[in-house]
């Protein structure tokens, strides 16, 4: 890993934000045309690709719940996404750790037991990875599932706290990450703030702990915005189409 950089010199983090700042988020929902419901997200470095296909028949048929639907997910990085070496795709400690915790956070808001029998599955390949990819992901594919149709309580928002340098920021990129004292990625539901994923990484004092879910909690409804704006944007571009059709355009 090497010797430890400086990561907050005057105020300012290495790729120049303050602490409460986030990385720039872009999110482009129905990106895919082959899956239900699509999202491509860029999060500073980050460049993640969100597919989700169902509620559709659920093979193998022992995934197959009669009361609801059995949501799956799989969270991967493209063996080109980092310059750590990745060697080959395909699952991996992480990836298969990363994808159950997604998977808790999505079977808490999907309205499953309206579809029982049959599968939701929610892919998330990441292309590019420079920390809290994690986080990026549940973002861009509750967009995906959004843009799919599926029914669910409510958006879900995650971005991780860290602390570097002895202090907290918000949204660290992969050197705060890797060099950091802590990395706390929380993910919240936007109407009622239920908090549906919470993992940390290092140790935060219970202050430092409730001042994170503070910074977080106010991101997430920044994010929450983008993410609605991506799924309006295309219903408004959907309306278009259909009144350009409807004047003979
Ligand atoms: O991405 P996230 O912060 O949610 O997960 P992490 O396990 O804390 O990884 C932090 C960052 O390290 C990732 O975003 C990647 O940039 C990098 N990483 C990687 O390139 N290859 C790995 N096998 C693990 C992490």
């Amino acid at each position: 890993m090497g010797e430890k950089p400086k990561l907050i010199v005057n105020g300012v983090r290495t790729d120049g934000r303050k602490p409460g700042d986030l990385r720039s988020l872009k999110i482009t929902a129905g990106f895919l045309h082959r899956a239900d419901g699509s999202a491509y997200l860029e999060w500073g470095e980050n460049k993640i690709l969100a597919a989700v296909y169902g509620p559709r028949e659920c093979v193998p048929r022992h995934d197959m719940n009669p009361y609801k639907a059995c949501v799956r997910c799989r969270y991967v990085m493209a063996p080109f996404a980092s310059l750590e070496e990745h060697g080959r795709s395909g699952p991996s400690r992480r990836s298969i750790e990363l994808s159950k915790v997604i998977r808790e956070v999505f079977e808490n808001v999907v309205l499953s037991e309206q579809f029982p029998k049959t599968a939701i599955d929610v892919y998330i390949e990441v292309l590019q990875a420079d920390g809290g990819t994690r986080c990026a992901g549940i973002t861009a594919a509750s967009v995906a599932l959004a843009n799919a149709g599926i029914p669910m309580k409510d958006l879900v928002s995650a971005v991780a706290v860290g602390k570097v340098d002895g202090e907290l920021v918000l949204d660290c990129n992969k050197i705060e990450d890797n060099h950091g004292e802590s990395d706390v990625p929380i993910a919240f539901a936007a109407r009622n703030k239920d908090v549906l994923l919470f993992q940390m990484d290092g140790l935060l004092s219970k202050q430092e702990l409730g001042k994170a879910f503070e910074m977080a909690e106010a991101a997430s409804e920044y994010i929450h915005e983008v993410q609605v704006n991506a799924l309006k944007e295309v219903y408004e571009k959907k309306k278009a189409e259909i009144e350009g059709e409807n004047n003979g355009v």
